[in-house]
């Protein structure tokens, strides 16, 4: 199956063998009845297993052209699981410029039990092998990041990462399978905040993690089970549903976001517009080369980095929501240094780029002519 099939059919063949209904039915249960101990259709317990997210996980494998997936609660309950295959001494290299939360994850949380981290700038990806020793045992890769829109050479850290024979996990949340497939381009680990462009709808709150190899599935489903970040059939249903409709969507916030990108670009009052589409973004070949389109993310700061303005601008906007999250259907815009990524200290998100005046739009599938109507009103 090509992609745009994938999505609606992918990993969902005979899903219902009692009735032979089109979508998977949400089955809400508890647990699953036995014969005799052990006597079960497959399903035991619906923390371990459930029809619907089973048929999700299914779907989530076949679109990132993966083996095996796993759906959890959210996106960082996902990431949680990842870093729960690491033990106390472990080293793992990450992406400087990548989501608030994640950063937190790893530096409230993970480095309290034992883990190191290094916060590197992954544009170049040279830059990584330095920080690689014996301890190393994962690298974390978010590209586009969240918010500059970096975009690092997945295939490259891929020959640093097979090299140095460290795991490589890769948040596909900005890109989708839609526009770049990781693990095609040797990575172990793909992860989404499946909240975003796969549920689409900005309905659900999960996670998913997608992978090749058997002994890694069965580490991370041990995981899911032991630690029990699961999400429910509801929600799995919904996701199901978001991603039949995954490629036009993304093929609109594409589009969307390139006329986006170049109205702010001309605008006299916009210092610096953030798009991996200009061909004067420092990795705009890569994301050419590794990527179908350039995805409906897009940041900017406004001249003179003034924090007030940039409030002023968020909140004059009508179409554009002033809201946390992204990727679902309506168009967001967020203030990075006061909401997603208020949890990075100031200096630190200032030298990643995060300053005062940043502004993040998700760009949405809307008529662009009312789009760019509500941009020009709020900048002024
Ligand atoms: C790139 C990225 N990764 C991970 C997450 C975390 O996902 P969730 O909010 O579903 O826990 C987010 C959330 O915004 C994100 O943008």
């Amino acid at each position: 199956m090509k992609f745009n099939t994938k999505t609606i059919h992918g990993g969902q063949q005979n899903v219902d063998p009692a009735y032979g209904s089109v979508m998977p039915p949400i089955y809400q249960t508890t647990t699953f009845s036995q014969t005799t101990p052990g006597g079960h259709k497959g399903f035991e317990y619906a923390r371990s297993g459930n029809p619907t997210r089973a048929a999700l996980e299914r779907a989530f494998a076949c679109l990132e052209n993966g083996t095996y997936g796993l759906a959890f609660g959210s996106g960082l309950a996902a990431i949680d699981a990842v870093m729960k295959l690491l033990k106390p001494g472990d080293e793992v290299v990450s992406t400087s410029d990548l989501y608030g939360g994640t950063y937190r994850l790893f530096t409230k949380i993970f480095q309290g039990f034992g883990i190191k981290f290094h916060f590197v700038g992954m544009e170049n990806a040279d830059a990584i092998e330095k920080y690689i020793n014996d301890k190393t045992k994962l690298i974390w890769v978010e590209t586009p990041t969240n918010p500059m829109m970096n975009i690092i050479d997945i295939k490259k850290v891929a020959s640093i990462t097979k090299k140095h024979k460290v795991l490589l996990a890769v948040d596909n949340t900005f890109a989708t399978p839609y526009l770049q497939q990781p693990l095609e381009m040797g990575a172990d680990i793909v992860m989404h905040s499946a909240t975003k462009y796969l549920g689409g709808h900005s309905d659900v709150v999960m996670g998913a993690l997608i992978v090749n190899t058997k002994d890694l599935a069965d580490r991370l489903y041990f995981i899911q089970n032991a630690s029990g970040a699961i999400c429910g059939p509801q929600d799995s249903f919904l996701v199901l549903r978001g991603l039949k409709t995954l490629h036009i969507r993304m093929q609109r916030h594409c589009e969307n976001a390139e006329v986006v990108a170049e109205y702010l670009a001309s605008h006299p009052k916009i210092e610096k517009v953030y798009w991996p589409g200009f061909q004067d973004h420092p990795n705009h070949k890569i994301a050419k080369a590794q990527m179908k389109d350039f995805g409906g993310m897009i940041s900017f700061v406004t001249k003179g980095n003034n924090y007030a303005e940039a409030i002023k601008i968020v909140e004059n906007l009508k179409i554009f929501t002033l809201a946390e999250s992204l990727g679902g259907v309506e168009s967001l815009a967020g203030h990075p240094a006061s909401m997603t990524h208020a949890s990075i200290p100031k200096a630190e998100r200032e030298r990643i780029g995060v300053v005062d005046s940043l502004i993040r739009l998700s760009v949405g599938i809307e008529d662009i002519e009312d789009l760019i109507e509500d941009l020009k009103q709020a900048i002024g």
